[in-house]
């Protein structure tokens, strides 16, 4: 069943291993070529009032507020809507100016998240559509949000989240198109982006082959107390998420930054013993990306690079590279997550830790 480990040791590793399946299951039948749109099933809201949205606000904790960040960087570029990423712990208690045309969505794997639930009670108090994006069928947030998007996951056991962050980006993704497609984006593109789509389950396959690869860095690194985690643009919320994922479970102290905002503070934490995550596939800034990789270099910090596979200008400045498929930069951070995922996974299962049930943490907080 779903919720056997079968040949894996630990959820968590299953759960990384199932994201092929579990990312076409977020967009299968809601792609539709002639339109060159998505379409779902759970939005009950009619196309007026949905083209009348001229602001979208994401909330959510956690791993699901990192997807909200990858999100409105991908909304905003194709739909040309602005998007508000908010802490749903601190959005219950603050009052922002809304718009009657702000839309609200609640990202949430579990549908159970205390302030989740509560940040949500307070946006329909005011009249806004609250919609889910959810994977827990029937949850609290999925019963009280006017509609929502199912992410079809499957069950998640590990409490670090690694296949539920990918569907939330997936379904985001798709709400992206479908709110460009009944606004500014061409049928052309529109076409591209499904078809760019439909290829995610094979570049995570093949990212997938790096398993062994970080298992070698993994143990070259695991007795490091400090890590950075940097990248930009779309892979800024990628190096947040992986620094979550190596706190929670191997309870190493890990920061996520974007690479150029280093210079002004946590350039300082860089000597020989602290290692720098880069996440620098190629993209538009690749050429800003190398230069602040360069400047961890001249402080002697060790350098672990994600590239895209034959990227030599890399392997040239990193002591380590873990090579990843080269897709279209806003479909990246699937793909980047992935290796995070399990250095994660590595660096904690040589530090004895338990992956599936780290110490202090619960795999839905339902208090506040
Ligand atoms: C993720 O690895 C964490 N365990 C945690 O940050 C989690 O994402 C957060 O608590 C939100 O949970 P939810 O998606 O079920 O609302």
């Amino acid at each position: 069943s779903d919720t056997e480990l079968g040949q894996f040791e630990h959820y968590m590793l299953k759960e990384i291993f199932e994201q092929p399946t579990s990312i076409e299951n977020a967009f299968r039948g809601r792609l539709d070529d002639d339109e060159a749109t998505a379409r779902f099933g759970g939005l009950n809201l009619d196309p007026q009032e949905l083209r009348r949205i001229d602001r979208i606000v994401l909330t959510a904790c956690g791993t699901s507020w990192h997807a909200g960040l990858v999100g409105e960087y991908i909304i905003e570029e194709f739909a040309r809507i602005p998007v508000e990423v908010e802490y749903a712990s601190e959005l219950r208690y603050r009052n922002p100016p809304m718009s009657e045309r702000t839309m609200v969505f609640a990202i949430t794997q579990s549908g159970e998240t205390a302030d989740t639930l509560a940040a949500m009670r307070e946006c329909k108090r005011k009249g806004h559509p609250t919609l889910a994006i959810c994977n827990v069928v029937g949850s609290s947030i999925a019963r009280e949000a006017d509609g929502g998007i199912y992410l079809h996951a499957g069950p998640e056991v590990g409490v670090a989240s690694t296949k539920a962050f990918t569907s939330q980006v997936t379904v985001l993704t798709l709400l992206a198109l479908f709110m460009g497609r009944i606004r500014h984006l061409s049928y052309p593109a529109g076409q591209r982006m499904i078809a760019n789509l439909r290829k995610m389950p094979d570049k995570i396959r093949q990212t997938l082959e790096c398993h062994n690869r970080v298992k070698e860095i993994a143990r070259k690194y695991y007795t490091a107390e400090n890590f950075l985690y940097l990248g930009r643009l779309h892979n800024f919320p990628v190096a947040l998420e992986g620094a979550l994922k190596l706190k929670e479970i191997s309870y190493i102290h890990a920061e996520g930054y974007p690479a150029a905002e280093m210079k002004h503070g946590p350039i300082a934490l860089v000597d020989e013993q602290t290692p720098s995550v880069f996440v620098v596939p190629r993209c538009q800034i690749y050429p800003k990306v190398i230069s602040n990789m360069e400047e961890v270099r001249a402080r002697r910090g060790p350098i672990i690079a994600i590239a895209c596979e034959g990227d030599d200008k890399v392997a040239e400045l990193a002591d380590d590279v873990i090579y990843v498929p080269d897709v279209d930069e806003y479909l990246q951070p699937m793909v980047t997550s992935v290796p995070l995922q399990l250095l994660a996974y590595e660096i904690a299962l040589l530090r004895g830790c338990n992956v599936d049930r780290p110490r202090n943490l619960a795999k839905s907080v339902t208090v506040e």
